[in-house]
């Protein structure tokens, strides 16, 4: 197996974008990572989306980037995990640079989520059709129920919830391309819209549009390229029951903690050697679960973790930089790229305003539906 480096990142800015069609978003992210790596050949395309055929009616996404890329007749491959489809991409492209089957290896991933009247109902077929969106449960409604549980378990409390928004905006009012990157107050996020008790919209992320893309390659060939590599040294997934009901309890995260385990022992590493994290928060409660099932709080203690400003941008384990799901946004298909994009910035010393200190060692971490799937990279400066 060959070590893999990343060479080059690209993103779209974040948002609701009426001028941008799905290539569109496409293109111009994969553009700007090949221009960040100064390279023009790829062998290669795996893409993430979630659910094209239903936000846009466009399927056969592989083909399609491949043409409008200018790279016809490179194989090109679509992949899907729900909201982890850009991370499990990433992952694809990582596996076939490391087996040698290809050298350059352009990883994406892309979702036009605003063009459509019914982003719920497209996001819904992420759960359990049959037990779950049947019945009328949505993403806000099943992560309350995590959060309702959580609360009664541990003792997590509203503020706790509302804390994780206020930080995950504090630090997109630093990212330009941040789809809300406004600053807010725990009363704000109590006070805004109910979208699922205990969950108002500021505890939910948005729905937007947006693309993100980066360029892989063997490390012995990185140093050629214009940019510092930066090395991935842990890959680790797992799957969970699609239902949140058939888990034994809701308030923990299996797949989160294996895809976790899994990247740590690759890697060789434990949870106080990750400098900072970008973990997918697609709501208040979830970043709170995942930080604990990352192992950086104890059980029951990733509300106390974000209170205590452990995960602020001074903090000691930086959750988030990038403004997160929440403020950021999260074009579902994208996340799992986007992610990947602000952990290269940073340990590259590129990440402008949100810069934190001479990190080494960075973390992703991409979820599917209610934490059906999951995925984990970890990072490292060579
Ligand atoms: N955070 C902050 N502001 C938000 C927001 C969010 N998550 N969602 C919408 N807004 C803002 C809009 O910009 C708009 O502001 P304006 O009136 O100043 O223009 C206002 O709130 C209303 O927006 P609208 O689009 O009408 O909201 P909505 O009620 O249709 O959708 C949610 C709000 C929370 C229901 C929707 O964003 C959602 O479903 N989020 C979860 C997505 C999801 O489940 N993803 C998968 C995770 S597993």
């Amino acid at each position: 197996m060959r070590d893999v480096a990343v060479i080059g990142v690209g993103n779209t800015k974040f948002g609701e974008l009426w001028e941008y069609s799905l290539r569109d978003l496409f293109v111009e992210a994969a553009l700007k990572a090949l221009d960040d790596a100064g390279v023009d050949m790829i062998d290669s395309i795996y893409v993430g989306t979630m659910s094209s055929g239903m936000f846009v009616d466009q399927e056969h996404i592989g083909a399609l980037v491949a043409d409008y890329v200018g790279k016809k007749h490179v194989p090109a491959l679509r992949v899907e995990s729900a909201c982890a489809s850009g991370g499990f991409a990433f992952r694809q492209g990582l596996i076939e640079v490391a087996g040698g089957f290809s050298d350059i290896v352009l990883v994406g991933g892309v979702e036009k989520m605003t063009d459509t009247e019914d982003a719920t109902f497209a996001l819904s077929s992420a759960a359990d059709q049959d037990n779950e969106s049947y019945f009328g449960a949505t993403f806000p409604a099943l992560y309350a129920m995590i959060a309702r549980a959580h609360m009664h378990k541990y003792g997590t409390t509203r503020d706790q919830l509302a804390a994780v928004s206020v930080k995950n905006h504090n630090n997109g009012s630093l990212n330009p391309d941040a789809q809300f990157g406004r600053k807010i107050t725990i009363e704000a996020v109590k006070k805004s819209v109910m979208v699922a008790e205990p969950l108002t919209i500021l505890d939910c992320s948005p729905v937007t549009d947006g693309a993100a893309c980066a360029v892989i390659c063997p490390l012995e060939m990185a140093g050629k390229f214009k940019k510092k590599p930066i090395k991935v040294i842990g890959t680790g997934v797992a799957t969970d029951t699609i239902a949140l009901h058939s888990r034994e309890d809701i308030t923990t995260l299996k797949a989160v903690q294996l895809s976790a385990d899994r990247a740590y022992q690759m890697a060789g590493k434990k949870p106080g050697d990750i400098d900072l994290a970008e973990v997918h928060d697609c709501f208040t409660i979830a970043e709170i679960v995942v930080t604990e099932e990352l192992g950086f709080a104890e059980k029951g203690k990733g509300g106390l973790l974000v209170e205590e400003g452990k995960t602020a941008l001074d903090g000691e384990i930086p959750i988030n930089t990038s403004g997160g799901l929440k403020s950021k946004g999260h074009p579902v298909g994208a996340t799992g790229i986007a992610q990947v994009a602000e952990i290269v910035r940073q340990l590259r010393g590129e990440a402008g305003e949100r810069q934190i200190d001479n990190p080494k060692v960075g973390l992703t971490q991409n979820m599917g539906g209610s934490g059906a799937s999951s995925v984990t990279h970890i990072f490292e400066v060579v």
